[in-house]
């Protein structure tokens, strides 16, 4: 008989004179005559109760199975007499599928900290918690691609292996197939120059918005920067749309729009495993995810989110002046204390920014924004692109970009050059502001940060 899951049985509405259900044990009391076995299947959140029967041979099973271990029980679906949920297993046959030590398996009953749970990543997901994190990551990840099917874009797979350096900022991973060590020149390596781990599949994702119009990519991007922030991880997932015939007004806009729509595709979709993050993680958090979902965003020149920052005359640990970038504590005081919400600020200087943006008429200024949001901070980094050939190639001129190298990119701007912008949001930020957690690392099944590359 095939199995049926626990987020099915429980959704049952009548029941069943067979029924099979497979998945781990969270614990189990044994009485007199038979035993309360509960089981965790991963469907959802909530277990499910077997109550199993005393044979001699189940009690010689149930001997043998604990916390963590996998069973299989046969029985009926019927109508649980006791609280809280609506149907209950009466088992009669128990399968021992994999047992679990008891002397060491590590998830007790007792609530776990999150960094010791971090030592355990390949075991965490059977914690409630963990469960319910990458049901709403995989959750939100459907949901993105949802967002943008039902808009007509079209999803564009940008390469992971790259000979390009997108943001400029030199945190990229090097990739080689020479022996570590080797003195061999770079010609002699696989792709005959240097190659890199993609920091951002942008570059590429402009090709394509300028020619199937409204694209996307998301997947894997890889950053060597050396921050042990709980923001910051050396892998993680980035949602970046590219829109043909929109500036930057739109591209704000967009992604204004594409908040909110996937907050609420999380809420909708899963919501007793969000009840759990509100209950336990952050208790603010509905009120957080009430504001992005009800507030519009305010947009905010950089040069007025300078002077408001200098006015509040809070002492920040990065004194702030025209030309800075913006950091997270500055960040964190417009949207917590200034503003309390959601917001952009655009149009940064020149000289903090990629050769990609479009340079204002200023020209000290560049078409760019970031999206802060409360208790994270920068969310989403895009921009108007430079559609210009020739000021974009005195800006890589500026900036010691060889013309030769993006010759590509540069010719995009040759034929048929069009206003064009996009943006990077970071989806394990998303999932931070989703949950509540605190620590990016919390939110990848296997994070990867320096000096840690297990799993
Ligand atoms: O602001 P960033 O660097 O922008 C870009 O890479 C652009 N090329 C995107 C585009 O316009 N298509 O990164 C975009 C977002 C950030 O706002 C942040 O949410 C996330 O990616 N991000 C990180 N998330 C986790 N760990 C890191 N080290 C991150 N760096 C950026
Ligand atoms: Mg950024």
């Amino acid at each position: 008989m095939q199995r049926t899951k626990i987020k099915d049985a429980l959704a049952a509405t009548q029941a069943m004179d067979e029924i099979v259900i497979k998945g781990w044990v969270r614990t189990k009391r044994d009485s007199k005559g038979f035993s309360f076995v509960e089981i965790n299947d991963g469907s959802c959140l909530q277990n499910i109760q077997a109550i199993v029967d005393h044979t001699p041979e189940i009690e010689a099973t149930l001997a043998d199975v604990g916390t963590g271990a996998a069973v299989g029980i046969t029985g009926s679906l019927v109508e649980s007499p006791g609280k809280g949920q609506k149907w209950e297993v009466r088992g009669t046959a128990i399968e021992l599928i994999g047992t679990a030590d008891q002397e060491t398996f590590p998830l007790q009953k007792k609530r776990h900290t999150d960094e010791f749970l971090r030592g355990i990543a390949h075991l965490r997901p059977r914690t409630n918690k963990y469960g319910a994190m990458f049901r709403i990551r995989s959750a939100l990840a459907q949901g993105v691609h949802k967002f943008f099917a039902e808009r007509g874009f079209f999803y564009v797979h940008t390469p992971i292996l790259t000979g390009s350096d997108c943001e400029g900022a030199g945190e990229m991973f090097r990739v080689t197939s020479l022996e570590h060590g080797s003195q061999a020149p770079v010609e002699q390596d696989f792709f005959g120059r240097p190659a890199h781990l993609t920091v951002s599949g942008q570059l590429e994702a402009e090709m394509f918005s300028l020619a199937l119009g409204d694209v996307y990519t998301f997947g894997p991007t890889f950053r060597a920067e050396n921050s042990n922030t709980p923001r910051h991880v050396a892998e993680f997932w980035m949602i970046e749309p590219e829109m043909a015939f929109v500036d930057l007004a739109g591209d704000m806009d967009f992604g204004e729009e594409m908040i909110k729509y996937l907050v609420a595709h999380v809420l909708d979709t899963c919501a007793s495993d969000v009840e759990l993050f509100a209950k336990w993680v952050d208790k603010s958090l509905m009120p957080t995810l009430e504001t992005v979902l009800n507030r519009e965003f305010v947009r905010l020149p950089y040069t007025e989110a300078v002077d408001i920052l200098i006015k509040s005359n809070k002492k920040f640990d990065y004194p702030v002046e025209w030309g800075i970038d913006l950091q997270t504590e500055h960040e964190r005081f417009l949207c917590e204390e200034k503003f309390k919400q959601p917001l952009y600020v655009y149009d940064y200087p020149k000289s903090i920014k990629p050769f990609y943006m479009r340079v204002n008429d200023d020209d000290r200024t560049v078409a760019a924004m970031d999206c802060l949001v409360p208790r994270i901070g920068e969310i989403i980094g895009g921009s108007q692109r430079e559609e210009r050939m020739d000021v974009l190639l005195a800006r890589m001129k500026e900036m010691d970009l060889p013309e030769d190298h993006y010759w590509w990119y540069v010719d995009s701007r040759r034929f048929g050059s069009v206003p064009h912008s996009g943006f990077g949001l970071g989806f394990e930020r998303l999932l931070m502001l989703v949950t509540g957690v605190s620590n990016i690392r919390d939110a990848m099944p296997f994070p990867r940060t320096p000096n840690n590359l297990d799993f």
